[in-house]
C-alpha cells in the first residue's frame, strides 16, 4: 500500500463525496466467456479495492450502484444471483469493514427485498456504525425518481398530519427527506463501462456533480484507474453558477 496518495502528490484536491453506478459486470463476464454472475462476482471483489483506496485517498462519502429500480427487468436468476451476493458479502465483509473503520449504509426501498436480505443489511449497517474514516453507502433497489417521490409521499404524509407547515418546505427542507438525507451531495459521479448516462441514479443529488465517464468495464476498474479519475476532478474548476474567475 503506498503511502502518499496521488492528490497528495499532485497537490489537488479530493472531493468529499464519490458515487459511482459501477457498469459493466455483464459485459465483463461475456467477454470471457461466462455467465453474468461471474461478472457480478468479479465487480464486488473489484468495489474492496476501490473503498481502500477511497480512504487512501481521503474520501469520505463513497456511495455505489449496486441495484437499480429497474434492474428488476433481467432474469429471474441473475436478479435472485444478485441478492445472494449482497446477502453474502453483507455478511462477510463485517470483520475487514470494521478493522478499516469503514461505515456502511444502505439507500433504496427495502420494502420490495426479501427479508433475509434486508436483515443481513442491517446487521452490517449496525456491526458497522461506529466506524467514521469512510462512509461507505450501498444503493439496493434505488431509483432516483423513486428516492424523490417516497420523500414527497412523507412529506404529504406529515403535512395532512398537521405534522409540518407546507409553506416551510424548500430545497433542504425536502432533500432531508430522501434515502440520502444523512449525505451532503456528491461531488464526483463515476460511470464506468461507457454508456454516458445517469440510469435514474441520485438525479437530484448531483445537480451540480461533476461527472467522469470511463470506457473500463467495472470488474477491470483498479485502483489506478480510480486514481488517474480523482487526479483529473482535481484539476476541474467547479462555478456553481458563478462566473468564472
Ligand atoms: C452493473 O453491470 C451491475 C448491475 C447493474 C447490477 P451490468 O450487469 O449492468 O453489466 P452490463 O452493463 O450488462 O455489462
Ligand atoms: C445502472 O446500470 C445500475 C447499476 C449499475 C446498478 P444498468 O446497466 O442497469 O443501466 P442501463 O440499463 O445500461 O441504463
Ligand atoms: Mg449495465
Amino acid at each position: 500500500m503506498r503511502d502518499i496518495s496521488v492528490l497528495e502528490i499532485s497537490g489537488g484536491r479530493a472531493p468529499a463525496h464519490v458515487a459511482i453506478i459501477m457498469d459493466g459486470n455483464g459485459r465483463w463476464a461475456k467477454r470471457k466467456g461466462l455467465p453474468r454472475i461471474m461478472g457480478h462476482r468479479a465487480g464486488a471483489e473489484r468495489l474492496r479495492e476501490i473503498v481502500e483506496a477511497s480512504v487512501r485517498n481521503g474520501i469520505e462519502y463513497l456511495t455505489v450502484f449496486a441495484f437499480s429500480t429497474e434492474n428488476w427487468r433481467r432474469s429471474k436468476s441473475e436478479v435472485e444471483g444478485l441478492m445472494n451476493l449482497f446477502r453474502i458479502y453483507s455478511r462477510s465483509e463485517a470483520n475487514s469493514l470494521n478493522s478499516n473503520g469503514i461505515r456502511v449504509r444502505f439507500i433504496g426501498d427495502r420494502s420490495e427485498l426479501e427479508p433475509r436480505v434486508y436483515e443481513a443489511m442491517a446487521k452490517l449497517e449496525s456491526a458497522t456504525e461506529n466506524n467514521s474514516k469512510l462512509c461507505l453507502t450501498v444503493a439496493i433497489n434505488y431509483g432516483g425518481r423513486d428516492d424523490i417521490a417516497r420523500a414527497a409521499k412523507r412529506l404529504a404524509r406529515a403535512a395532512a398530519d398537521g405534522e409540518i407547515d407546507p409553506d416551510l418546505v424548500n430545497e433542504g427542507y425536502f432533500a432531508a427527506m430522501f434515502d440520502t438525507g444523512f449525505l451532503p451531495d456528491p461531488d464526483l459521479v463515476v460511470r464506468t463501462s461507457g454508456e454516458m448516462r445517469i440510469s435514474n441514479f441520485l438525479i437530484w443529488q448531483s445537480a451540480y456533480a461533476e461527472f467522469a465517464f470511463v470506457d473500463t468495464l467495472w470488474p477491470d476498474f483498479t485502483a489506478e484507474r480510480f486514481e488517474t479519475v480523482l487526479e483529473s476532478y482535481s484539476r476541474r474548476d467547479r462555478r456553481f453558477g458563478a462566473a468564472a474567475s
